[in-house]
């Protein structure tokens, strides 16, 4: 279905828990569980999605908080890979629960998956995630390339004087494994949403410093998905590095997506307040038909965008409730 600015809207993102088992510093805070209430169950989540596809969504990806602490995301994934008119299903994750869920993952029927990643230092690791062990999540993202959960991504949030100096070795990666490094400008939302503006490292620089250390990026094709990334290669390089620029990039124009946020709600769009809460329908058993009459209703909703080039601060929820 196409909003009020002419945007087909295929694409569901969803937070499947606003729970993890990390707590990076810039998205969780160090203590406070469930700010707004509980998760949806995997039943309600799959009914949503069914009626999603009435209206046209037909690229699903879990994320959260982090997926993978559900006890039930494996039943989730493969009922979700079930619905016919769902064409695409990949899933966001900090790595950490992975390698011994992949095999299963897959076999439910999850075609990929986006593994954040900040920095290759391990203590550097365990400060920025308060705890998390570096070796759990690359053993995830080794154990994803072997089962071929690809294109597997990596993210990272790139962040003045907190790992910017790692540009380049995550950026090497791409030379070593067909990994697709992503590099995210840090957003003003929830945790840093009254301080990102002074981590904010530019996708303009981050190419700069790379071009200067690493030689010219050769431009990619983008992939068919879409999404805001823009890709670029290192000669003879297996993998891509890839730029997302929320901060200094326009990209509304093109957004493309809605999300439903751990909480039950529909976003139309990440900066907004406004939402469409779908628990009430839940609640009393609405038809499906009813879900995607209010799946539409959040579509008619999307704003045309952020104005001019700057996104605004999103300080009522927090990333991981929103989907990350
Ligand atoms: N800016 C950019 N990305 C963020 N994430 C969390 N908070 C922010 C932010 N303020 C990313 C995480 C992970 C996903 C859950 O969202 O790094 O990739
Ligand atoms: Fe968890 Fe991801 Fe947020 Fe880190 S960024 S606390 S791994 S949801």
């Amino acid at each position: 279905m196409r909003d009020a600015f002419d945007r087909e809207i295929t694409y569901l993102r969803v937070s499947v828990t606003e729970r993890c088992n990390l707590r990076c510093f810039y998205c969780r805070p160090a203590e406070t569980e469930h700010p707004h209430g509980d998760d949806l169950d995997a039943a309600a989540v799959v009914r949503i999605i069914r009626a999603g596809t009435r209206v046209g969504i037909r690229k699903v990806r879990l994320t959260g908080g982090e997926p993978l602490i559900r006890e039930d995301i494996v039943e989730m994934v493969g009922a979700i890979a079930a619905i016919p008119g769902i064409d695409d299903l990949a899933l966001t994750t900090n790595g950490t629960l992975l390698a011994p869920l992949a095999h299963d993952l897959k076999k439910a029927g999850l075609k990929r998956v986006n593994v954040s990643l900040d920095t290759l230092q391990p203590e550097r690791f365990r400060r920025i995630t308060r705890g998390g062990e570096l070796a759990a999540t690359w053993e995830g993202i080794t154990t994803a390339l072997a089962l071929g959960l690809a294109p597997v991504r990596l993210n990272a949030v790139v962040m003045r004087g907190i790992n910017d100096d790692e540009l380049v070795e995550l950026a090497l990666l791409t030379r070593d494994y067909p990994l697709h490094v992503r590099f995210i400008e840090l957003m003003p939302i929830g945790q840093a949403s009254d301080w990102a503006a002074s981590r904010l490292v530019s996708v303009e620089e981050m190419m700069a410093r790379l071009e200067k250390a690493l030689g010219r990026l050769e431009p990619q094709k983008s992939p068919r998905d879409g999404g805001p990334a823009r890709y670029w290669r290192l000669a003879g390089a297996p993998g891509t590095i890839g730029f997302i620029a929320p901060m200094s990039n326009y990209f509304c124009p093109s957004c493309n997506r809605l999300r439903l946020t751990a909480a039950g709600t529909l976003r139309p769009c990440l900066c907004r307040e406004d939402e469409v809460d779908l628990r009430p329908l839940l609640a009393r058993q609405a038809s499906e038909a009813e879900l995607a009459q209010a799946i539409a209703e959040a579509i008619r909703r999307k704003p045309e965008g952020n104005d001019e080039t700057a996104m605004r601060p999103v300080r009522d929820r927090l990333m991981s409730e929103i989907g990350g």
